[in-house]
């Protein structure tokens, strides 16, 4: 058997959630082959009642392949599955009563939106009158009630999606599996979308699982992401800690925009690091882990955590704007830090200040020591 390297994710504290309804899950060790090739290598997540949690990946990472195994249609090649403290192995996907969303809609092509939507309902016998309100309620809720008569070949992608979700919602599952469910939805109707099923969801305490591939959607409708690259989480933790202090370089520059800068390690100073980037110019950069001294580092900043000076500071970097663009809110320049050197800068725009022009002197700052993050450039 292939041998598979892992990568020791940073795993924060889990929030505490209040909700009845909603399962806890819990995966241990999952490990998925496909043939040869590992899709999984060592998934490992605890995830409280209620909470909403993103899996957050580029194309391919083995997110699919990870709600498939939560759901019951895929069995992992090992690992352990825990509904509310109960090992599900053995349970089909309807045993393990969670409701799925899937990227291609799935609907049944011989029936009404209607008749989609009241399946579950009916397959668990309950009342007509009952059947009735809730489908009028999920109609309403994906506003679709005036096409309840159309088969899904009569409704558009983003309408057959609505469906899906709607038919998910009505049984009121304790988990919730979404994968990429709004991605075939128009701009507008998504956020829409985004916004009604995170208010429901958290409303019902109904814990769901969101696969996405889009940082922004994951940023704004999670209570935790986990970010996943090649069958691996790198990170599980909060919206905010994520963005602000990425545990690897895949996470760094996968969600949000980085400048990544080759940074040599010149010496340490109490808890803070003196880092020597292009151009000479040093920063100096705290660390919540010890830094081992590698001359082959990378400095990982965004663009709105560096702050321009007309004057020199103890530790700038003195640089040359090379282009600026207003972008309305704020102003995004290129500043040129070494002759092969260029980084961004965001800057919020305050009106009826004078913007920088190109070939101007100016000086770089962090905005401060915890403002970036350094990486072995290896990792
Ligand atoms: N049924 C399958 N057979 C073989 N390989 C698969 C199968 N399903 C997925 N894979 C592979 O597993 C990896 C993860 O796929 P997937 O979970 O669909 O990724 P994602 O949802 O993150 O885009 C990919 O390399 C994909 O090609
Ligand atoms: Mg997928």
């Amino acid at each position: 058997m292939e041998s598979v390297e892992q990568i020791r994710p940073v795993i924060a504290p889990a929030p505490v959630m209040k909700s009845d309804l909603g399962t806890s899950l819990v995966l241990e060790q999952i490990v998925h082959r496909f043939g040869e090739m590992v899709a999984l290598k060592n998934i490992n997540l605890n995830i409280q009642p209620g909470e909403f949690v993103s899996l957050l990946g580029p194309s391919g990472c083995g997110k699919t392949t990870l709600l498939r195994i939560i759901s019951g249609f895929l069995k992992p090649s090992s690992g352990k599955i825990l509904l509310d403290g109960q090992a599900v192995e053995s349970l089909s996907a309807s045993q393990r009563g969670v409701g799925i969303v899937f990227q291609n809609y799935a609907l049944f092509p011989h029936m009404s939106v209607w008749d989609n939507i009241a399946y579950g309902l009916r397959a668990k016998r309950l009342p007509n009158a009952k059947v009735n309100s809730k489908v009028g309620e999920m109609l309403e809720l994906v506003q679709l009630g005036h096409l309840a008569k159309r088969y899904p070949s009569e409704l558009s992608g983003g309408q057959q999606q609505r469906v899906a979700i709607a038919r998910a919602l009505a049984v009121e599952p304790k988990l919730m599996l979404l994968d990429e469910p709004f991605s075939a939805l128009d701009k507008n109707l998504r956020l829409d979308m985004q916004i009604e099923i995170r208010r429901l969801l958290s409303e019902q305490g109904v814990t769901a699982i969101l696969v996405t591939h889009d940082q922004e959607e994951a940023m704004s409708m999670s209570d935790r992401i986990a970010v996943m690259s090649q069958g691996e989480i790198h990170q599980f933790d909060t919206p905010s800690q994520i963005y602000d202090q990425p545990a690897t370089l895949f996470v760094s520059t996968f969600v949000g925009t980085c400048n990544l800068l080759p940074a040599k390690l010149m010496g340490r100073d109490m808890s803070e690091y003196l880092v020597q980037v292009p151009g000479g110019g040093r920063f100096r950069v705290a660390s919540p882990t010890p830094i081992q001294p590698d001359d082959n580092m990378l400095l990982a900043v965004r663009p709105e955590n560096l702050r321009i000076q007309t004057q020199p500071s103890s530790h700038s970097l003195p640089s040359t704007v090379e282009m600026c663009l207003p972008l309305g809110a704020v102003t995004a320049y290129e500043v040129q830090i070494s002759p092969d050197t260029k980084v961004k800068v965001t800057q919020p725009r305050i009106p009826g200040t004078r913007l920088l022009e190109k070939g101007q002197q100016i000086y770089l700052e962090l905005a401060s020591p915890h403002a970036c993050s350094l990486f072995p450039a290896t990792s």
